[in-house]
């Protein structure tokens, strides 16, 4: 009698790869990292990690966010987050990148290092040159005690629970998470955001675990149009303000584990170069959340359409009737607010990623030739 178990397959806790159980786990990811964080009444945020007080958040003049590969992607929506509600300026920079275009980091930065691990060699150096030139840095990491959280001033953890997959899915969100509440955080000492404001962000968020549960039922939609992109060899995703942060995330996740070539387009910008690889049959995916950007997305869509494109629509619920005119097929998310709806956008995407993969026949949870954590710069 032999029983075919082992420790591996204990751990992946009845799902088929580690991926798959990480996706999963997302509802439990957010209600973790928001736990703690936001007040009982749900008006406003706290975040005792931060050891800033209000002064040195005043002085606060820019905000440098700095990571590498799907950490880099949260960074971006970060970004949006952080100017939109607090209104400092922010730039996002790969870390590779950072250190060598002698950025101008002085002590009124407020320099932001995003890795899960907490080991990325070149995020590691950016944290390093960035305390040189005495800025403060805050860590949002997934791992107490990694040397990013050592070496920071602060440290927001995001509760994602140990990531096993090369392919970062639950670690991504979390980011997103933290990145919220970081936002709302700013923008509630600097006065940028009425309560009522931060109260009706914060409310959304409780409700997007049931609202990411609500698309994971979905799945079996999501894994019949994987097969169908999984024929393709390249593959286009466009998207306009954070859906374009979120396109950028989609197509690395799509690259990194199904090999399946694909860029991620401003959709606006398409038209300047890009639509020239637009051919009969290629598949299109567009995140199309933004009400404000809508029109404007809608007839960038119409551009790929006339060239033969088979559009995929990623779109708000309330706006899947409107869009479904234009494309060829929709998979509509949960409604919530503009500013958060990246993580409910990017879990279809992280899903086509999974099942493409699959089709392929690939190792889904060890791409080639990739690392879950790079420690050489
Ligand atoms: C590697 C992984 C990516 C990850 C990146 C940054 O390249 O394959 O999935 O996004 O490192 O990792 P970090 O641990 O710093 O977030």
């Amino acid at each position: 009698f032999h029983v075919d178990w082992d420790l591996v397959t204990a751990e992946k806790a009845g799902f088929d790869h580690f991926m798959l159980k990480e996706i999963y786990e997302q509802p439990k990811a957010y209600r973790n990292t928001m736990m703690g964080r936001v007040a009982a009444d749900g008006r406003s945020v706290h975040l005792k990690e931060i050891g800033m007080t209000p002064e040195q958040i005043r002085a606060i003049r820019k905000v440098h966010i700095v990571a590498c590969g799907t950490a880099y992607h949260a960074g971006l929506v970060g970004k949006t987050a952080i100017e939109s509600l607090a209104r400092i300026p922010v730039e996002t920079d790969v870390a590779s990148e950072y250190r060598y275009r002698s950025p101008i980091i002085t002590p009124d930065t407020l320099v932001i290092v995003v890795s899960q691990s907490g080991e990325t060699a070149d995020t590691l150096a950016a944290l390093r040159e960035a305390k040189r030139c005495g800025a403060r840095v805050l860590a949002i990491t997934n791992v107490v005690g990694s040397s990013v959280s050592r070496e920071a001033d602060d440290v927001m953890i995001t509760q994602a629970g140990p990531e096993i997959a090369v392919a970062s899915t639950k670690a991504y969100t979390s980011q997103l998470i933290a990145f919220y509440l970081l936002g709302l955080y700013l923008a509630d000492t600097l006065g940028t955001r009425s309560r009522e404001e931060i109260t009706e962000v914060l409310t959304a968020m409780q409700q997007l675990p049931e609202q990411v549960e609500s698309i994971l039922e979905q799945a079996n939609v999501l894994k019949q149009i994987a097969e169908n992109m999984a024929k393709h060899n390249n593959l286009f995703f466009i998207g306009r303000g954070v859906d374009f942060a979120v396109a950028q995330e989609g197509s690395l996740k799509l690259k990194e584990i199904s090999y399946i070539h694909s860029e991620a387009y401003a959709a606006g910008e398409l038209k300047h170069g890009t639509l020239a690889l637009i051919e009969e049959g290629i598949p299109v995916i567009a995140v199309i959340t933004q009400e404000a950007l809508y029109e404007k997305t809608l007839s960038n869509i119409k551009e790929v359409k006339a060239r033969g494109a088979h559009v995929l629509g990623i779109v708000n619920a309330g706006m899947e009737v409107e869009v479904a005119k234009s494309v060829d097929e929709v998979f509509t998310i949960p409604k919530t607010s503009a500013l958060i709806t990246s993580a409910l956008s990017v879990v279809p995407l992280q899903l086509i990623s999974y099942y493409a993969s699959l089709a392929r026949g690939n190792d889904v949870d060890k791409p080639r030739n990739l690392a879950k954590s790079v420690t050489v710069e």
